[in-house]
Parts: structure tokens; C-alpha cells; sequence
């Protein structure tokens, strides 16, 4: 074979391995050349056969053939790889400035109810409280009668009370009027010391602006040998500033009438304001916000306890009340319409939990 047949196969393998656009073309142009049965390896099986004068000069330029066709196609596979490299890094961007997906654990909302039950009872449980709980649908005893209201007392009636139909033993249950039935179900179910807040669903028939035929209160119990109306008035004080998270609130304790209670009062709260704005702990209006006083003998005595022994002190509070004070709300009603629009603007983030140390309202 000639040196110019040499050459000519040099310069279409060469040419070949440039126009390979792909690796895998590349790969087709390899196999053509230099495989087992490729056109520079039947050269290459020639030598075998050549006369050793032949074979020296032919087998430097053979040689130098498929050497120079090896480095040209690793070469070229090199360049291929980098250009396939260069191509997926612009394809394949991923913009990190992009918001987040939503995942759905994410999407829910936290009710606004839900969010200050969480609150309160993240402050009161740093006070030393335990969470203690009833059923909704309560006994008239309970709800009334171990409460110190009296058979065919007035307070009775001003509760709107719903009443279930008489079972067959003739017991006429209701749906609790109030958490205050909690009270005597702890004070029944445990011995004092007693430090308990019972959050829960209350019902009356009744609904305007302000008030659903369902609604949430908080009630507190504190039960020991010397617990008095100072310590009521820092523990509503300290929940207040905490709950409002503001440094410092104005409470105003007004004489008042609760059968459970005695001496009674309710407790308002200074605020400010100024349009659709409220501000705490300033200004010249006072907002109620909840009942107290101290157990009555009667209530300690109805339920076990003697009240030469013991004392106490409780409270009840509207949650939904101080819901909507918090976070603006004029109407209580779209809470429970269940309106996701609604819920999305006043709901929270499912994993924000309130705490103390991290802030409350996020
Ligand atoms: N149960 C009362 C109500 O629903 C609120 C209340 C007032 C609860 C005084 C108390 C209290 O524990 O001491 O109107």
C-alpha cells in the first residue's frame, strides 16, 4: 500500500471524527476505524504479512496512523463531552430565586380561635396552669345548680340556655352555658392545690355582630390555702401583657355579680382607638374583657371542699372576644362560616407555633 493510501484514509478518518457531532456518532467513527474489524485495523493486520524491509517502513507509518487517529478521536471525544457539559449547565438552571412551592402542610390555616387557644395557653402554662377539660353537653347541675344558681334564680335565664330533650331517667342535659361547669368537674376529680385553665366551646341562643350561638371562653381556677385577689389581679395582668404582647396594660376591676363568685367583678382593659386600630395600655376607653372573683363558699362546699380549709379564685374570658380585639376582626359571625378566603387572610401558618420565648403572633 502506498503512502498517499495511507494518507487518504488519515485524512477521512480524521475528517470523519470532526464531523462526529454527538459522542455517540464519535463512537460509530471509532468502531469504523479502529475496531476489530475497522479499515485502520485491517491495516494494521497487513504488517503480519509484509517481508521485514516492507514492514519497517510501512509499520512506522501505519503506526503513526492509528496513533494519530487515536489522539484525534480522544480529543474529539473530550470536546464533545465538554460541549454536552456546557449544554445541560444552561439547560438545566435552576433559578433559587424563584418563591417557593407551596407544599400542602403549608397551604392549611391555623383558625384564628385555634392560634389564641394555642396563645394562652402557652402563657398560662408558663404561669404553672394545666389544661382541664368538660364535655359540651353538660348536666343542669354542673352548668347551674353546684354553681350557687339557686333553682328559678334570674341568672338563669339571662344564659339563653339550649336544652336537650329529657332522657328517659327525665334529666333535661344542656349545652354548657359557660366553662364554669369545669371548674366543679376539676375541683370534684382532684385535690388542691389547683391551677387549671379549661378552654372550650360554650353555646347560647343568641347572634348578632358580637355574639354566635357557639362561642369560646377560657376559664381559670386557682384553689389553695391562702390564693387571693392579688394574686388574681398580676395573673390577669401578666396575661394580658403577654397575650397583647404589649409592655404594660391598664385594668380596671369593677364590682359586678356572678352567682359563683363572691365578692364578683369584671375586669376591663384602657385602650386606645383610632379608627379600626386598638391600642392597650393607653388612651381613655375601657373594653371588657372578662368575669372574676373569688370562689363561693357554696361553689367549694358543693363540690367537696371546705372553704374553712381552702380558697380560691377564677375567671372567665371570651376567647373569641379577645381573638377579635387582637387581630382586628369587626365581626365574630365568618368565623365560623368557614369561608377559605377568609380563613386564608386571618388564618396562620400551620408550623408558626406560638411561644413565648419565639413570639406569639409570629
Ligand atoms: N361564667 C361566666 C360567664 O360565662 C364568666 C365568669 C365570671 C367565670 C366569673 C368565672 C368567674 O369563673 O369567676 O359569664
Amino acid at each position: 500500500m502506498s503512502d498517499t493510501l495511507y494518507e487518504n484514509l488519515a485524512r477521512q478518518t480524521l475528517a470523519a471524527i470532526n464531523a462526529a457531532s454527538s459522542e455517540s456518532e464519535l463512537e460509530a467513527v471509532r468502531v469504523a476505524a479502529l475496531g476489530k474489524k475497522g479499515t485502520v485495523s485491517a491495516l494494521l493486520a497487513t504488517l503480519g504479512k509484509m517481508s521485514p524491509d516492507e514492514r519497517r517502513s510501512a509499520g512506522a507509518a501505519i503506526n503513526g496512523l492509528k496513533d494519530d487517529v487515536s489522539n484525534a478521536f480522544e480529543s474529539r471525544r473530550f470536546a464533545l463531552k465538554q460541549a454536552a457539559l456546557a449544554a445541560r449547565l444552561t439547560s438545566e438552571t435552576i433559578d433559587i430565586s424563584l418563591p417557593a412551592r407551596d407544599a400542602p402542610f403549608n397551604a392549611g390555616r391555623v383558625h384564628p380561635i385555634t392560634q389564641v387557644m394555642d396563645e394562652l395557653t402557652e402563657i398560662f402554662a408558663d404561669m404553672g396552669f394545666t389544661v382541664a377539660e368538660g364535655p359540651d353537653i353538660e348536666s343542669d347541675d354542673y352548668n347551674f345548680t353546684k354553681l350557687n344558681f339557686p333553682p328559678g334564680h334570674p341568672a338563669r335565664e339571662m344564659h339563653d340556655t339550649f336544652f336537650l330533650q329529657p332522657d328517659a331517667a327525665g334529666e333535661r342535659k344542656l349545652l354548657r352555658t359557660h366553662t364554669s361547669p369545669v371548674q366543679v368537674r376539676t375541683m370534684l376529680g382532684q385535690k388542691p392545690p389547683i391551677r387549671v385553665i379549661c378552654p372550650g366551646r360554650t353555646y347560647r341562643c343568641d347572634s348578632d355582630q358580637t355574639h354566635t350561638p357557639m362561642f369560646h371562653q377560657v376559664e381559670g381556677l386557682v384553689i389553695d390555702k391562702s390564693a387571693n385577689m392579688g394574686h388574681l389581679k398580676w395573673i390577669l395582668e401578666e396575661f394580658c401583657k403577654a397575650f397583647f404582647e404589649v409592655p404594660s396594660v391598664n385594668m380596671r376591676f369593677r364590682p359586678s355579680f356572678f352567682p359563683f363568685t363572691e365578692p364578683s367583678m369584671e375586669v376591663d382593659i384602657q385602650c386606645r382607638r383610632d379608627g379600626h386600630d386598638i391600642r392597650f395600655g393607653e388612651g381613655s376607653d375601657w373594653l371588657e374583657i372578662l368575669g372574676c372573683g373569688m370562689v363561693h363558699a357554696n361553689v367549694l362546699r358543693n363540690c367537696g371542699l371546705d372553704p374553712d380549709e381552702v380558697q380560691g379564685f377564677a375567671w372567665g374570658m371570651g376567647i373569641d372576644r379577645i381573638a377579635m380585639l387582637k387581630y382586628g376582626m369587626a365581626d365574630l359571625r365568618p368565623f365560623f362560616e368557614a369561608d377559605v378566603r377568609w380563613l386564608n387572610h386571618y388564618g396562620f401558618r400551620p408550623l408558626d407555633f406560638p411561644t413565648l420565648a419565639g413570639g406569639l403572633s409570629g
